[in-house]
């Protein structure tokens, strides 16, 4: 069939069955994303004759004769679209995944749909920015600077590197590369939530045409790991391997096929014969716990304890038990006892671009992996082990990664595909599709947390006691880190000389749990905040001065439970800001009922965060100067949407006397250099930003100690700018210094904290139970603010996550163990029609550890979120919602409930 393609007349074929989406990426068309392959997230968006369409809909015989147009046909690096460069002005994306569909969609609006924005914009998704920089680039606002508008480069509003790229859908995201010879991978899942693999019959899978190898367990290394990453490999227990003879939830690999096409890939799967002992399930971590319950990860005792599970006959992942003072005497000593169980649900990360990576070996023999990851090199270490191969003979990299926020702090997919390209000596693709992230992925953990007070009349805490019951699914990637980091700073924030706290992880057949914005505190922070704020009913004392009366100060000892390292410092302090800005923003917020079918209250809730894991976590940067008189930056830090690429340079140029366009930022790729643990634990500024200012500034010293020697005089005599280098009033070329280069380095080992303030007002609607937000505010002290517009950017996104997950998101599991809403259209992620803006405010702090100032700033903002908002509706309604999330119909049935009740 013709078409025209951004303004080519071009020929296709299209395969039986082929949609739209597929066709023109099989063209070299890589601007239009696969989010869902369902219509949901419009990250697939063309125009089709001028209307925007969801392309993976469309059959792609459905286009013959027609004009279609990519975000590629829309403008182009040197002549950008008015929509191209309004996002670019206004940064309106972070990972900028969904940035292509966006603008084709923005692009076709008319001036009805602009003046009724959310509507117009429902059918695309974006999980990154809570939708306001991409209002604002609807509305033509500019939020970046120019570099050259601006005196110092740090504390400045300056776009990211990758801006035109995303903007142009030019920026290469995993899959985005052609690959001759390229194959595909799929797998087989099983249907059982446990059961043992009696036999798997290949024959049929292997005859379909086009499938070149099936791999079972029997091609399996039988070297047990885990798939959460972290520095230290002890860290998590080793309790999977690559296909496993047990299946232990439903949805976890069986098989793989690898075939020519991704249809003939699943035509295997279909073929292959497996016959199954369906073995009795535990769904629930109560139930795990019960004395005779099935054990998920059975074995000899000394073998679970040599994989690092602490009971595995009980399920028992790991457990914790530690406090300060005598409880009993605290709560003998208070004049008000508050006691209460509050549940968090299973949410999932739901980033734009699935797990997706290509496999290959190169002309050197040399294993690569291209991948959506934070973690490149931690995924390295973990495939030279299982394959124990040399780890330089393994090379991982990532390009532009289509979001994280902890679900690619894994190893999901790149062992699997590494087996495979290694059996069948072809490049080899697997990507999942949006059904296998919902199900077969990883999500927040479910925790069950028990919060006991006790205070004196003047709001003094006296005791203070939290026990965890916390759900790791079928595997422990992550379970005893959540654990402890969930117990850790929401205790901690708050000056109590009694305290304890116990906390369990155990395994059930549903879905592994892992990694999540946050990583456990937002579960214990919505527990614990909505406990003080009960707290503060009873004593009849004003929640921000029952805050301010127990918050922790500079000089209290940091208390860590569970055996964590104690090595928290405070770099700085900016939590009594954080409150009184809340509180002024709030306290101005005058809106009221508009009739008496809504009821009005507002709420609040804080949150402490260590910046920096425990246990060490490392960044390298390399800087040099090339011939061209440019700096050349490598990290090993890769970006996901965090902005910690423009980070990087900010920090590289303030220390250069430079501008960030005279740097060449290279990153994330272990090939270049620049050992990194990856991006985690909001460590992408404060541990490889600090990595980068120490090369940037070891390099400078450098160029003056070579310029001093150049023109015999004093060092420190020269001034360094953007492209020369002044020396006694004469100006040399950078580019005389080509060569020149440094390194830094940073451990992590030095840890500070930040603090987060959420206020919200909200009216609830009693008819229908839904929640309208009328103010959300919130105060965060990140240091000194590198990148003002990118951190607000990331306050607000986490906010957006979070209230996505306080208001409707949940991950169902049925009775058979399968999840039961693995689609966005069943497990609803937030649109711009459900979402505030949020007023964000910073404390003025400047932090003495970070790197020029700066604290972590990515995922804390998320962790308050819950809590302000069950707080804010308690105050509306009087009544007390200790389980997310606030669903219009529960929140209805328990109003209803109360009004019958009188
Ligand atoms: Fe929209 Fe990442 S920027 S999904």
């Amino acid at each position: 069939m013709r078409l025209v393609i951004d303004g080519e007349d071009r020929e296709a074929t299209p395969q039986p069955g082929q949609c739209l989406r597929t066709l023109l990426r099989d063209m070299g068309r890589f601007g239009v994303k696969r989010g869902c392959d369902a219509g949901d997230c419009g990250a697939c968006s063309v125009l089709l004759d001028g209307v925007p369409v969801h392309s993976c809909l469309m059959p792609a015989f459905r286009a013959e004769g027609r004009v279609v147009t990519t975000v590629a046909g829309l403008g182009n690096p040197a002549a950008l679209h008015p929509t191209q460069k309004a996002f670019l002005d206004a940064q309106g994306y972070q990972c900028g995944f969904c940035t292509a569909g966006m603008i084709v969609t923005v692009s076709a609006l008319d001036q009805g749909q602009l003046a009724s924005l959310p509507e117009a914009m429902k059918g695309n998704l974006c999980r990154c920015t809570g939708y306001r920089a991409i209002s604002d680039a609807v509305a033509g606002v500019t939020n970046v600077m120019t570099e050259h508008a601006v005196a110092t480069v740090t504390g400045r509003d300056l776009g990211a590197p990758s801006g035109v790229a995303v903007v142009t859908g030019t920026a290469r995201y995993t899959l985005d590369v052609a690959v001759p010879g390229l194959t595909h991978l799929k797998l087989l899942r099983s249907p059982h939530a446990h059961a043992r693999l009696v036999a798997i019959d290949t024959t049929a899978a292997l005859a379909v045409p086009g499938v070149l190898c099936v791999l079972t367990h029997e091609d399996s290394p039988q070297h047990h790991f885990s798939t959460a990453r972290h520095q230290d490999w002890r860290d998590d227990p080793d309790d999977s391997v690559v296909l496993d003879t047990v299946m232990r939830f439903v949805g976890q690999r069986v098989a793989a096929v690898v075939a020519e096409t991704v249809a003939a890939a699943e035509a295997g799967c279909a073929q292959l014969h497996v016959t199954y002992e369906v073995l009795p399930a535990v769904l629930t971590p109560q139930s795990a716990l019960t004395p005779g319950a099935p054990a998920v990860h059975d074995g000899p005792p000394e073998v679970m304890r040599e994989r690092r599970i602490r009971d595995a006959a009980h399920n028992l992942v790991a457990e914790l038990a530690g406090g300060v003072g005598d409880l009993a005497a605290g709560l003998a000593a208070a004049d008000v006892v508050h006691s209460a169980e509050y549940h968090s649900q299973r949410v999932q990360h739901a980033a734009m671009e699935t797990n997706a990576a290509i496999a290959f070996v190169d002309a050197d023999g040399i294993l690569v992996m291209r991948t959506s990851t934070q973690v490149p090199y931690l995924v390295q270490t973990a495939l030279a082990d299982l394959l124990k191969r040399p780890r330089e003979t393994i090379r991982v990299l990532c390009e532009q990664v289509g979001g994280g926020f902890g679900g690619k702090q894994e190893m999901l997919i790149e062992d699997i595909l590494a087996l495979a390209t290694l059996r069948v000596g072809r490049p080899v693709q697997l990507e999942l599709t949006r059904a296998e992230q919902f199900a077969a992925t990883t999500c927040r953990h479910p925790m069950t947390v028990s919060v006991r007070l006790g205070a004196r009349r003047d709001g003094t805490l006296t005791a203070l006691e939290l026990d965890v019951l916390s759900d790791t699914g079928a595997y422990g990637n992550h379970a005893i880190g959540v654990l402890f980091h969930g117990c850790g700073e929401s205790v901690a924030i708050y000056r109590c000389p009694n305290k304890r706290v116990t906390g369990r992880v155990v395994y059930t057949n549903t879905p592994p749990s892992g990694a999540f914005r946050g990583y456990g505190l937002s579960q214990t922070i919505f527990a614990i905040e909505s406990a003080m704020d009960e707290l503060a009913v009873k004593l009849g004392i004003d929640p921000f001065d029952l805050r301010h009366r127990n918050r922790i100060k500079p000089g209290d000892q940091m208390v860590s439970f569970g055996g964590s390292p104690e090595d928290v410092e405070y770099g700085s302090y900016g939590l009594d800001q954080c409150l009184d800005l809340v509180r002024d923003r709030l306290s101005a917020c005058t809106e009221q009922a508009e009739s008496t079918d809504w009821s009005v209250g507002s709420g609040m809730a804080m949150a402490m965060i260590d910046t920096i894991p425990p246990r060490g976590h490392f960044a390298t940067s390399r800087i040099q100067i090339a011939a061209d008189g440019h700096y050349e930056l490598t990290v090993g830090t890769a970006d996901f949407g965090s902005g910690s690429s423009t980070v990087h340079l900010q920090i590289a140029a303030e220390a250069l006397g430079s501008l960030p366009s005279r740097i060449r930022l290279a990153q994330s790729d272990t090939a270049l250099g620049g050992y990194d643990s990856g991006a985690f634990g909001s460590t992408g500024t404060v541990v490889a930003g600090l990595a980068t200012q120490r090369a940037a500034e070891a390099l400078a010293a450098l160029i003056r100690k070579r310029a001093a020697s150049m023109h015999g005089r004093e060092e420190g005599s020269s001034v360094l700018h953007a492209d020369h280098v002044e020396i006694a009033s004469q100006e040399v070329s950078l580019g005389e210094f080509a060569g020149l280069a440094a390194e830094g380095a940073s451990d992590g080992s030095r840890r500070s904290i930040a603090f987060n303030v959420q206020g919200f007002r909200v009216a609830v609607h009693h008819p229908t139970g839904r929640i309208r937000i009328l103010k959300s505010v919130h105060a965060a002290d990140a240091g000194r603010v590198i990148n003002p517009m990118q951190c607000r950017g990331q306050v607000e996104g986490g906010v957006a996550q979070a209230l996505g997950a306080a208001l409707f998101e949940e991950l169902r599991i049925d009775a058979s163990g399968a999840v039961s809403n693995a689609a966005f259209r069943s497990y609803h992620i937030p649109t711009m029609a459900d979402l505030p803006p949020t007023d964000v405010l910073f404390a003025d702090t400047y932090d003495l550890i970070g790197p020029a100032g700066a604290k972590s700033m990515s995922e804390s903002p998320f962790n308050p979120v819950a809590a302000a908002l069950a707080n804010a509706v308690a105050d509306a309604t009087d009544v007390r919602f200790r389980r997310t999330p606030l669903a219009a119909d529960i929140v209805w049935r328990a109003l209803s409930q109360h009004a019958a009740a009188g």
